[in-house]
């Protein structure tokens, strides 16, 4: 009988049988007779022994010569042992063929220390290590549960363009492209056509990537990024909180609950996300500042005091965002901006117009910003109005203007940043990590 082919994952299954692994040479130990092979197969890593008395010495003087990430096929039994090494580990293989498939050259990632320019240069073989498997798979538990979340709150996800004629967000930070003999940019958000399908469908969602020529080398943004962005009939800024702390208690409990050897691996400390629970505290933009002043007035430091004052009307830097989540112990709500740091399409305050029914959600830990969001302006008057003071082009928002002309209705939606979430679910200090083959503003390679 051939031994069955089974994942590492799955080896606790198979624990006294022979079976076969298909996999890479993650790593190896030279004991002389003994051969330590770690060999990864995308689902873990496992410890496989090839023992020289076993095995037909060509067999075992390929398990001694094969270099770091050959591509090979083993054979052999499984036994449960706690003291192996691995991903999840505690089962080892005991080798009884072994065939290379293909020998690596000379792997440029090594266990030694790399500096990071480099290993983003080799992002295409970077990939495999584990910290970046580990990440990785967590991105794509984040990206299933906001769809399942939503999917199963009759949110229905309608797509939304990536080439459009118009800017979604401010005419600033927009990517340029060749259309025929037109222009068009790639979307910032698909935010404007989430608020035509929510026309048709009431609770809509779009989750794709969206894009940002921003002339910023921080460690939160990306030129490309991927945004869900929830759009919702009749909401207001109270309910669009209420639905948003929902929202990312769920991503977060389920990445604690699915990933806690991912989590380890890259030494996340988990209690402060086992805090994520709603409810998430709330506050206004005026509390916000307030709170920052203060403690500006009370640090003894004077570049903190400085970093830390803020004048009423301008947006927080990272060090305002810090500080003020660093209050909390878990996400906090901001919200009622001031309407001139953000974007022309949000709804004034009533009888205070120079704050807008805005919300951000600041992560704690210093993360900072992870979702942005507003009450619309529903009003056709009011938002052609904004539309000219910005200074866009008018005819291009015609079919935008429409959707206030038959059966506007009160309604809000906000974006959430999947790398951001990514970062800050992980514990990473920079965005590049969070997504497979990041573009910044001086990458676009590999
Ligand atoms: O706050 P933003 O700009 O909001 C919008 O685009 C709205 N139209 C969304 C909506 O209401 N439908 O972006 C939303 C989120 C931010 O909170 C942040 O998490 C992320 O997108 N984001 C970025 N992530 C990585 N790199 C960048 N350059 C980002 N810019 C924004
Ligand atoms: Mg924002």
């Amino acid at each position: 009988m051939t031994p069955p082919i089974v994942t590492i994952a799955d080896l606790s299954k198979h624990v006294g049988a022979e079976v076969t692994v298909r996999g890479w040479l993650y790593d190896r130990t030279d004991k002389g007779k003994l051969q330590f092979l770690q060999v990864r197969d995308g689902s873990g890593i496992a410890q496989a022994v090839a023992f020289q008395k076993e095995l037909p010495t060509e067999m075992f003087e390929a398990a001694r010569t094969l270099t770091q990430e050959s591509s090979l096929i083993i054979t052999g039994s499984v036994r449960a042992d706690k003291r192996a090494p691995g991903v999840p580990g505690g089962y080892e293989i005991g080798i009884k063929a072994l065939n290379a498939v293909q020998v690596a050259a000379e792997y440029p990632i090594t266990p030694k220390e790399h500096g990071i320019e480099f290993l983003m240069d080799n992002r295409h073989l970077w990939v495999r290590s584990k910290r970046q498997w580990a990440i990785l798979r967590i991105r794509a538990t984040i990206v299933n549960t906001i769809r399942n979340w939503l999917d199963d709150h009759d949110y229905l996800l309608v797509d939304t363009p990536i080439l459009t004629p118009s800017a979604g967000e401010s005419t600033t930070e927009l990517f340029e492209v060749k259309y025929f003999d037109d222009l068009a940019y790639l979307a910032q958000t698909g935010q404007l056509y989430n608020e035509a399908n929510m026309g048709s469908f009431g609770k809509v969602y779009t989750f794709g990537p969206t894009f940002r020529s921003e002339k910023s080398k921080t460690r939160r943004h990306l030129a490309e990024f991927w945004m869900v962005e929830p759009e919702m009939a009749y909401f207001n800024l109270e309910d669009l909180m209420d639905m948003e702390e929902q929202f990312i208690t769920a991503i977060v409990q389920r990445v604690l609950e699915k990933h806690p050897m991912e989590l380890e691996i890259l030494e996340r400390n988990k209690a402060p996300l086992k805090n994520v629970i709603a409810p998430f505290p709330r506050i206004s933009y005026d509390e916000a500042v307030e709170r920052l002043n203060k403690l500006a007035a009370e640090a003894t430091d004077p570049e903190q005091k400085e970093a830390l004052k803020i004048e009423w009307g301008n947006d927080f830097g990272s060090p305002h965002e810090t500080a003020l989540t660093q209050q909390f112990d878990r996400p906090v709500f901001v919200y009622h901006y001031p309407t001139a740091v953000k974007a022309f399409y949000m709804q004034p305050v009533e009888g205070r117009p120079e704050v807008c029914r805005s919300v951000d959600l600041l992560a704690p830990e210093g993360y900072g910003e992870v979702t942005g969001g507003s009450e619309r302006i529903y009003d056709k008057d009011l938002l052609e109005k904004r539309i000219e003071q910005i200074g866009l082009t008018k005819d291009r928002y015609k079919w935008y203007l429409d959707l206030r002309r038959y059966g506007s209705v009160p309604h809000a939606g906000f974006g959430l940043g999947l790398e951001r979430t990514v970062a800050w679910v992980c514990g990473l200090s920079h965005i590049r990590e969070t997504v497979p083959y990041a573009r910044t503003m001086n990458r676009m390679y590999p």
